[in-house]
């Protein structure tokens, strides 16, 4: 038994990977300044797994705050999730970004470094692969991105492996998150994105429960199976538990410097086949029109996966039918609590 430290742990992955922990004997300590989370999901997280994660409300670019946390807790590892993550926004507001997402992974490691805590597994995104080459991607292959979010994300598995060849004591892994939907099964929780979401699957939800009239499928004529784009979806749960595997792999092996593990299924799914697997796991209709494609999207990715099954011994279980059942099911449970409010 250790216990880990979840930067951003109230959030939507945060939230999944702390049930996770929790429910494999693992101690939690939560840290979230609540920008993007809300303090209930605590109790969620409480319901699902009868224990009880510690809480801490504060800002992990603040240093002195997260070295008072590492003062009072006796913390063996850290899943550093805080972050801003809209690529749209990131456009617009570069600055936010890059001063959020790069600081917090500073001063998160100057905090670890000062309190000699030396394992780290960190959320980063397969928004890093440069988009050429094969559809497939492999963790050796060329980085670069498309939006500052991206490159947030870039520096920051950057900074990590330059302060791993730096200090001979410390490990780390750079998860590639491909695309995360899903929700935990309970119901309890998932995702809930602020005003019109710009993912797929919160989209085709919220159509779902009638919020949104229908769903804009961004292009058709891409070169896949019938001409919209393709990802690689994971359930959330299935996400949260490779955090759990990198951190055992971490905290059991005498690890030296820093690694990068894709964590995807492995396969891709097309906008219209997983509209399809929405509507009949759920037997409604997701009304769609097809529109122009949306600008700095790609046609395909997905994972190779060969390094998550090798290193961390973890591939996904979950389905793409399961994605969309317990995804239906978040989203009812949420149009339930909104109505009794
Ligand atoms: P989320 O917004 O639900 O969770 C992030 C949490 O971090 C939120 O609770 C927010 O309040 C908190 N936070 C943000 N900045 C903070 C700060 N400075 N100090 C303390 N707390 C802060 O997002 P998520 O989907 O759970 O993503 C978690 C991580 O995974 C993020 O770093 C994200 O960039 C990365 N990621 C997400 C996806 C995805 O599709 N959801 C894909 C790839 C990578
Ligand atoms: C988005 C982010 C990416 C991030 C990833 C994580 C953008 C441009 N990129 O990528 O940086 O790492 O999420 O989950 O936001 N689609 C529609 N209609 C919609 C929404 C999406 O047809 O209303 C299509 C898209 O064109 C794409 C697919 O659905 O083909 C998936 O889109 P999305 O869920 O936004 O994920 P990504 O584009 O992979």
């Amino acid at each position: 038994m250790s216990r880990i430290l979840l930067t951003g742990g109230l959030g939507y992955i945060g939230s999944h990977c702390a049930v996770e922990l929790l429910e494999n004997g693992h101690e939690v300590v939560i840290i979230d300044n609540l920008y993007n989370s809300k303090v209930e999901v605590l109790d969620y997280i409480r319901q699902i797994t009868s224990k009880e994660a510690v809480f801490y409300q504060g800002d992990c670019c603040d240093e002195s705050f997260l070295s008072d946390v590492f003062s009072k807790e006796s913390i063996d590892a850290v899943v550093h999730l805080a972050g801003y993550k809209a690529v749209g926004e990131s456009v617009v507001q570069p600055l936010k970004y890059y001063s959020n997402n790069v600081n917090a992974t500073i001063a998160l490691l100057n905090a670890m470094k000062n309190h000699n805590v030396n394992r780290l597994v960190f959320s980063s995104s397969a928004t890093v692969y440069e988009n050429s080459g094969s559809y497939e991607k492999i963790e050796k292959d060329k980085l670069w991105c498309t939006n500052p979010y991206g490159f947030t994300k870039m520096f920051s598995e950057q900074i990590i492996r330059d302060y791993c060849v730096s200090n001979q004591s410390f490990s780390a892994i750079n998860l590639r998150y491909f695309n995360p939907i899903g929700a935990h099964p309970s119901g309890l929780i998932g995702e809930n994105p602020n005003g019109i979401p710009n993912n797929l699957m919160p989209y085709i939800q919220q159509v779902a429960v009638g919020i949104l009239p229908m769903l804009k499928v961004y292009g058709n004529d891409y070169d896949t199976v019938d001409g919209t784009g393709m990802r690689d979806y994971i359930h959330v749960v299935d996400l949260a538990k490779a955090h759990l595997s990198a951190i055992s792999y971490l905290l059991e092996n005498d690890i030296k410097g820093c690694d990068d593990i894709n964590i995807g299924t492995g396969k891709s799914t097309s906008v219209l086949q997983l509209v399809n697997a929405f509507q009949k796991a759920n037997n409604i209709t997701i009304p769609y029109v097809i529109v122009e494609r949306r600008e700095g999207d790609i046609a395909n990715i997905y994972a190779d996966t060969t390094k998550a099954k090798q290193i961390l011994n973890w591939q996904s279980k979950y389905s793409i039918e399961d994605m969309c059942k317990d995804a239906y099911h978040w989203q009812l449970n949420l149009q339930k609590k909104r109505k009794l409010l």
